[in-house]
């Protein structure tokens, strides 16, 4: 459904050096990236800020030029053929763009329905069924004036907008980006019926590794503009397999530096970790079973040697997010 082979793209930008100076300064967005995605299928497209999602949806959409490789939707080019992509993809880029805050949610997607050359009964089924779809329907979602939506409901009225053709192909960037757990959840959800009952194809992108863990069939990890892994959420994680991860909740004293933490710890465990957590630190390491309890009491010693209160040990199954750390040697997204 979806083709992308070799897809390059940089920005040229300038930078201000004093008061007439300017510095020409080139982004290498995406290094030549490959990926396809499979009729019915939910793809996503995980990776941190930066990491290239935007530009890659933006070219599949018609909306940016690549510089180099090639991209098919539904067989058609984007760059040769972006008319007959547009007829078959139905976008949404940013949750809020473009609607008409003193609108109801119904009066948008009348109004864009009618751009879209829909009119009389088809539009007005067409209209009703999406918002049913969207769980927006009850009268006062619908009749509702836009300015007055929850981000919720605007998220799920973006994604009614970019369904309004029918179109074969749904592309939304970062659906979910700001949404509290449950309208996230709902969303998701929504999405993946989408794809799994209606047979669309769908490609989602998102920096959140645990929502690319539950809702995405097939997922490329793709960070400063190379795709570092590609497959199932299960055969990523597989990479990671028969090793466990320990986590570490602790709160260092203000005379500590958690960067010394981190390399003290990297001598006794792999792929050591931090990330911000209540207040605290969030230490994650990888480990075999059979060094599970050396490990964790290396660290301990290590955590309480430097005056540090450990709230929490824990002992997961690998997820996503290790499978990045042990890709990229980063820190999570
Ligand atoms: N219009 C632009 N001009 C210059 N640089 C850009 C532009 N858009 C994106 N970039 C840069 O290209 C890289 C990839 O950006 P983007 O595709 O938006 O990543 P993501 O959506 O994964 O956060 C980043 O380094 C970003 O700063
Ligand atoms: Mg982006």
């Amino acid at each position: 459904m979806v083709e992308v082979r070799d897809l390059r793209k940089r920005y040229t930008t300038y930078l201000r050096r004093g008061m007439f100076g300017r510095e020409k300064k080139v982004v290498e967005a995406l290094r030549g990236i490959s990926f396809s995605i499979r009729g019915g299928e939910v793809f996503g497209l995980l990776g941190p800020n930066g990491a290239g999602k935007t530009t890659t949806v933006k070219i599949l959409s018609t909306l940016l030029l690549p510089d180099g490789g090639e991209a098919y939707v539904c067989g058609h080019d984007v760059v040769r053929e972006p008319t007959a992509v547009r007829k078959v993809i139905g976008v949404s880029l940013s949750v809020e763009r473009g609607f008409f805050w003193k609108l109801t949610g119904r009066e948008n997607l009348t109004y864009f329905g009618m751009l879209y050359g829909l009119d009389g009964r088809d539009l007005r089924e067409k209209v009703d069924g999406l918002l049913d779809l969207m769980g927006l329907s009850d009268l006062e979602a619908a009749d509702k004036l836009y300015e007055e939506y929850s981000l919720g409901m605007k998220a799920r009225l973006s994604v009614a907008r970019a369904l309004l053709t029918d179109p074969e192909v749904v592309i939304l960037d970062e659906p979910t980006l700001g949404l509290d757990p449950p309208s996230a959840r709902a969303l998701r959800e929504i999405l993946v019926g989408l794809a799994h009952r209606e047979g669309k194809t769908v490609l989602v992108t998102t920096h959140n590794m645990f929502e690319a863990e539950i809702m995405v069939d097939r997922v490329a990890i793709i960070n400063g503009g190379e795709i570092v892994a590609l497959g199932t959420v299960d055969e990523l994680k597989a990479r990671v397999a028969g090793r466990i991860s320990l986590e570490f909740l602790f709160f260092p004293p203000a005379s500590v530096r958690v960067d010394e933490v981190v390399s003290a710890v990297r001598s006794s465990a792999e792929a050591a970790e931090v990330f911000p957590e209540d207040g605290g630190v969030r230490l994650k390491v990888l480990a075999s079973p059979e060094e599970r309890d050396e490990v964790t009491s290396a660290i301990l010693g290590e955590l309480h040697g430097r005056g540090c209160s450990v709230r929490r040990v824990e002992i997961r199954e690998p997820s996503l997010e290790d499978v990045f750390i042990s890709l990229t040697g980063k820190t999570g997204l």
